[in-house]
């Protein structure tokens, strides 16, 4: 089964041809980082209107480089849910129309049942259930994966995403949007204890919820200290001492979920699956633990059409198709 599957949720503008769920033919993205770097952060309206501007060029390329025309795709898929309204709107209708000409059904993706998928592509070998960690620049969330469609949110962060915490990082350290990647690569030279940073503390009944502002707000107040007493920020001490902190914060939450759940199988998806210090700590944590490890390659963790591909196989496989009535959400429970 064909299918043409959308991905628009924030500033990647995204188009895939996935077979069967597991075979990605193409997978175009146009990334508005760009755009939106001189303001430090995505703008919501520029995001949307350059969606508009690219998304059937990019479904035209997605065709011509997998050597398909419209009549060969099965079905089309887009994200509805979670993300900037304006942004996921221009993929749904995108997707509402696309489906109605060709006359195939319509399946609507959660964002972050894509990201999760995103490992199906990579790992050829991986089936439910399993434990999946999905960090994202929007979204920190344990999930149990107990089957394709069936899930649950075993925890996930009360306030930002881990990904935000990067973000206004980087943002305040000079280091620009997005944040996650710099800081990943100038931790690479600095002293992961350098600042005393501290560990997200969650009160209540959730072991497994997670808060990442706190850590955010003393990154910043560290930089605004510095500029004020005219002390030397080590920036690159900096960026090690907050991948550590925000990876140990993570590791440990998810090591205790696995063993609650008695999983022997972790995944680990999102944007900010891409950081090093993150990446080694879970290898050595799941090494340790006699966990099999899944992280997607680097081009698999952030926003791409394919992932959303995938999912949609499982969602289309259960029923989970839609009308011409579909509409886009900002925000949706992940079951
Ligand atoms: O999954 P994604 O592409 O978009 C959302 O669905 O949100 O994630 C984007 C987030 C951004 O916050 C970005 O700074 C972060 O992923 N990110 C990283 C790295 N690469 C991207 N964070 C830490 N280390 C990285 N290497």
């Amino acid at each position: 089964m064909l299918i043409l599957s959308i991905e628009s949720s924030c500033d990647e503008t995204a188009v895939a041809l996935v077979e069967d769920g597991r075979r990605v033919l193409t997978d175009q993205i146009f990334s508005q980082a760009d755009l939106h770097a001189v303001y430090g952060g995505v703008v919501p309206e520029i995001a949307a209107r350059s969606h508009l501007e690219v998304i059937s060029l990019l479904a035209e390329r997605a065709l011509e480089a997998a050597g398909k025309t419209r009549h060969d795709i099965d079905a089309v898929a887009c994200t509805y849910a979670p993300g900037l309204i304006g942004a996921v709107l221009v993929g749904v209708n995108f997707a509402k129309s696309a489906a109605l000409a060709l006359g195939v059904p319509l399946i609507p993706v959660h964002h972050i049942r894509g990201h999760i998928a995103a490992n199906y592509l990579a790992f050829p070998e991986l089936e439910p259930p399993f434990l999946c960690l999905a960090i994202s620049g929007g979204n920190t969330m344990l999930v149990d994966v107990r089957g394709y469609t069936d899930m649950a949110v075993l925890g996930q962060t009360r306030d930002d995403a881990a990904g935000e915490c990067f973000d206004k990082s980087a943002r305040v350290m000079g280091l620009g949007y997005p944040g996650g990647k710099p800081i990943d690569d100038l931790a690479k030279q600095g002293d992961d204890r350098r600042y005393d940073l501290p560990r997200p503390a969650v009160h209540g009944d959730n072991p497994f919820d997670m808060s990442f502002s706190g850590l955010k707000t003393a990154v910043i107040n560290i930089a605004h200290r510095c500029d004020q007493t005219g002390e030397a920020l080590d920036k690159a001490g900096l960026a090690a001492s907050l991948c550590r902190a925000v990876s140990e914060s993570l590791v440990g939450r998810t090591m205790e979920a696995l063993e609650s759940l008695g999983y022997d199988r972790l995944a680990v998806a999102g944007g900010v699956a891409a950081n090093s210090r993150i990446r080694a700590d879970f290898e050595a944590a799941c090494r340790a633990a006699d966990v099999k490890l899944f992280i997607p390659p680097l081009r698999l963790c952030g926003d791409n059409g394919a992932m959303i591909g995938a999912q949609a196989y499982y969602e289309y496989l259960v029923g989970h198709t839609a009308d011409s009535s579909l509409n886009a959400y900002a925000t949706m429970p992940l079951s």
